[in-house]
């Protein structure tokens, strides 16, 4: 593999582009290779280069495929260079990411603190099996100072949010939680996949670590469940010579072949992404059949002043609330002929889903309220088909209906 080029200043969609790219030294392929290889083998040189300690990132020793690929570490340095982060690590899913990084600052007796809205994934896995391990947790339905002073305890210690909340679409004031943690010696992990780094990077913002379902817009294909943790080398490796070595939650190079490939039209598709939110979110804001449309785009939506404030744009995801329970939403749904109806986002379809019954479903009803999950809330990824074409889908499904 050649050496990486110096990407000091250049643009974002260059990096998409070119970061982690390495062609090859013999053949002079340009695309990076699925190295599909379980294990490497060590001469003589290569085995006293490892034992002789850490390896540097241009000599990296590969040992084990649970360790690392050359392919998966082509896809973390594009990952990190268009995160603004020294490294990052990619696992089996975002579920895998969301663990690791916990992990990497909590041991059993610590106790950590989490926005109440969350992936309902996220909050299973909080509520539920890190509980069993015997991490604490605490969900606050708004992250400001006060409620963290009141909800802070001596073995605090992290703090865990998403910028743009699933599936609510609400945004915190990420400053002042970056702020209050600092002042606290508390780290900051955050998930960011609703905004993806073309929207939004994290360190930028002194988080400490962030993570991504890559399933969503990283990869943005519909072909590959992963996930990233995203920060400091020293944070990154390790997580990947303990945590994940042991755990063995490793992508596969296929997939991590695929996602480069993704990667390189990310700010292609996530403007497309942008735009076809908003002219949808627009459309469906006066139509009679809807009580209410979520979109951080719209001048009139509560998040609008702090999704310009953090954002490059406003994300493709819209909420739409319709006037009736997740029966009625169900019935809309059906009669849409062109979007799907199927969990995850970010992907080049459409996908539509109702969160009380399906992202949702496991978290009780109690806790659903408290995220502010209305029955009738219709999660809808815009893909990056025409708009108008969306539109028209669901307009003659609300006719229906
Ligand atoms: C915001 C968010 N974070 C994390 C996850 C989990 O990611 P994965 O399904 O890749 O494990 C999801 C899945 O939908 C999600 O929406």
């Amino acid at each position: 593999m050649g050496k990486d080029k110096d990407f000091q200043g250049l643009g974002f969609e260059t990096l998409a582009v070119h970061a982690g790219q390495h062609p090859d030294h013999e053949t002079g392929a340009l695309v990076s290779p699925i190295y599909k290889t379980s294990t490497f083998v060590f001469t003589e040189d290569r085995m006293e280069r490892w034992l002789a300690g850490a390896p540097l990132d241009d000599e990296i020793i590969y040992t084990y495929g649970r360790s690392r690929n050359p392919t998966q570490v082509s896809l973390q340095q594009k990952i990190a260079a268009l995160e603004h982060a020294e490294a990052s690590l990619v696992t089996s899913s975002g579920m895998a990411a969301i663990t690791m990084a916990v992990l990497g600052y909590c041991k059993s007796g610590d106790h950590f603190i989490s926005a109440q809205t969350v992936y309902g994934g996220t909050f299973n896995l909080f509520d539920h099996v890190l509980k069993d391990l015997g991490i604490e947790v605490t969900f606050l339905e708004e992250l400001n100072k006060e409620n963290l002073d009141k909800a802070k305890r001596d073995n605090t210690k992290l703090v865990y949010f998403e910028t743009i909340s699933n599936p609510t679409l609400d945004i915190p004031e990420i400053e002042e939680i970056v702020e209050w943690s600092k002042e606290n010696g508390i780290n900051t992990v955050v998930d960011s996949t609703f905004t993806s780094p073309y929207l939004f990077r994290p360190l930028d913002w002194g988080i400490d670590t962030a993570i991504h379902s890559c399933t969503k817009y990283i990869n943005g294909h519909g072909d590959v469940v992963a996930g990233a943790v995203v920060g400091t080398k020293e944070f990154c490796e390790g997580l990947r010579s303990k945590q994940y070595m042991d755990m063995g939650p490793v992508l596969a190079p296929d997939s991590c072949y695929l996602m480069m490939r993704g990667l390189k039209t990310l700010h292609l598709r996530m403007e497309r992404h942008c735009e076809n939110a908003m002219e949808f979110a627009r459309a469906m804001k006066d139509h009679p059949k809807i009580k209410a449309v979520i979109y951080p785009g719209l001048e009139d939506d509560k998040n609008h002043e702090r999704a310009k404030k953090y954002f490059d744009d406003f994300g493709g995801m819209v909420g739409i609330v319709i006037d009736g329970d997740q029966k009625k939403a169900q019935e809309l749904i059906f009669k849409l002929k062109l979007c799907y109806f199927a969990v995850s986002l970010g992907d080049l379809d459409t996908l539509v889903q109702i969160p009380a019954t399906m992202t949702h479903r496991k978290v009780p009803k109690e806790d659903r309220e408290k995220m502010g999950i209305e029955d009738g809330l219709i999660r809808v990824s815009l893909g990056v088909e025409n708009v108008k074409d969306i539109i028209k889908d669901f307009e003659s499904a609300l006719e229906l209906i």
